[in-house]
């Protein structure tokens, strides 16, 4: 079976994750099980032309500019799925990406970027059947071409097998969610979930902007030998159990303390890493005091959460109260950015 020449586009946003993802074992399977919100506005579009019968090589442009370290890391993933898509190193690939959101702000793209390319991987190979045993359980009559992707997503950046799914999403084995896997991400059901939580907003604040000072990548693999990381893994699996029943009632303020609680740990755990590393910076304490003093003075939902870096993710709901939220974050929080800078997004779905 092989690929004819062919140019597919697709299209996929990035997401943000409410108990996070942090360490991990062979072939990208979690230590624990996470889920996030896809955004609506912050994606990555991307076009991927195949030439069939040419010696394998990757070429990548970022709007517009070739960039040399991107196609080194997408041959190197493209060699890794071999196992799965045997005809993928028979040709050569010209990538064309962009992403909606600011390049180099420090929002993460990988997970938007790596959703994209096992989107556009699927499209070229329409009879996509995803080889060896291991995932045989994802090749049966009902998988779904999404589940697929996720699947081959998830080998790019582990993030990135949420992103194949709107509105929440759970990757990584858990009691509380059915049908959940290691293996590829799931949609959480949207019975299950308070209509408070289907129109969220996530306006990121860019308190740095640049390189990060450790890689995730990195980062995951200083969980190996982190003293407190089973315990983490543990809190993560537990905090399922909360949040099932908080998504189910509305309760936002318990969601607040669950959400923040996970952004912290996950911050604490790279402090307490052999050699520590700490990637927030000033400007990131700043607004978070500056968010309790808020919530404190106003009883107000707004809250935050963190990625690996120093960027602040501001949520709150579309619940009446976010005009006043919005000015609040316009006139005291913008300052702490680099040039005033946010990116507003929204969970909507
Ligand atoms: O997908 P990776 O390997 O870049 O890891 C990202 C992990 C966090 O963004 C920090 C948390 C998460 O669950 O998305």
């Amino acid at each position: 079976f092989t690929i004819q020449n062919k140019t597919v586009s697709e299209s996929c946003p990035s997401n943000i994750a409410l108990i996070k993802y942090w360490g991990k074992y062979a072939n990208q399977i979690p230590a624990n099980p996470s889920i996030s919100f896809t955004l609506n506005h912050c994606k990555t579009n991307t076009e991927m032309e195949f030439l069939a019968n040419e010696p394998f090589s990757v070429q990548t442009f970022l709007a517009g500019n070739e960039e040399v370290k991107f196609a080194e890391k997408i041959e190197k993933y493209f060699k890794s799925i071999e196992q799965y898509l045997p005809w993928i190193l028979e040709g050569k690939y010209i990538i064309r990406t962009e992403n909606t959101f600011p390049h180099s702000s420090g929002i993460a793209s990988s997970a938007s970027g790596f959703g994209a390319i096992a989107k556009c991987l699927m499209s070229l190979d329409e009879q996509f059947s995803i080889e060896n045993s291991e995932s045989s359980m994802i090749n049966d009559q009902s998988s779904s071409i999404l589940k697929k992707a996720s699947f081959l997503a998830r080998l790019g950046s582990g993030s990135a097998c949420r992103s194949l799914y709107n509105g929440l999403v759970v990757w990584g084995e858990s009691n509380e969610v059915e049908g959940s896997s290691d293996l590829f991400a799931v949609k959480y059901s949207d019975d299950e979930i308070h209509p408070v939580f289907k129109d969220f907003n996530d306006w990121v604040l860019l308190i740095h902007e640049g390189v990060k000072s450790v890689s995730s990548t990195v980062g995951h693999g200083l969980m190996n030998t982190n003293p407190y990381a089973e315990r983490r893994f543990q809190e993560a699996r537990e905090n399922f159990v909360p949040m099932k029943e908080i998504l189910k009632s509305g309760n936002i303020y318990e969601f607040i303390k669950l959400v923040e609680h996970e952004a912290l740990t996950l911050h604490a755990m790279m402090m307490m890493s052999d050699p520590a590393f700490i990637l927030m910076k000033t400007g990131t304490l700043e607004v978070i005091n500056k968010i309790w003093d808020f919530r404190r003075e106003t009883n107000l939902p707004l809250f935050f959460t963190l990625d690996a870096g120093a960027n602040v993710h501001l949520l709150f709901p579309n619940d009446g109260s976010e005009e006043q939220i919005k000015s609040f974050i316009e006139s005291e929080l913008l300052q702490h950015t680099q040039k005033n800078g946010v990116v507003k997004d929204v969970m909507k779905w």
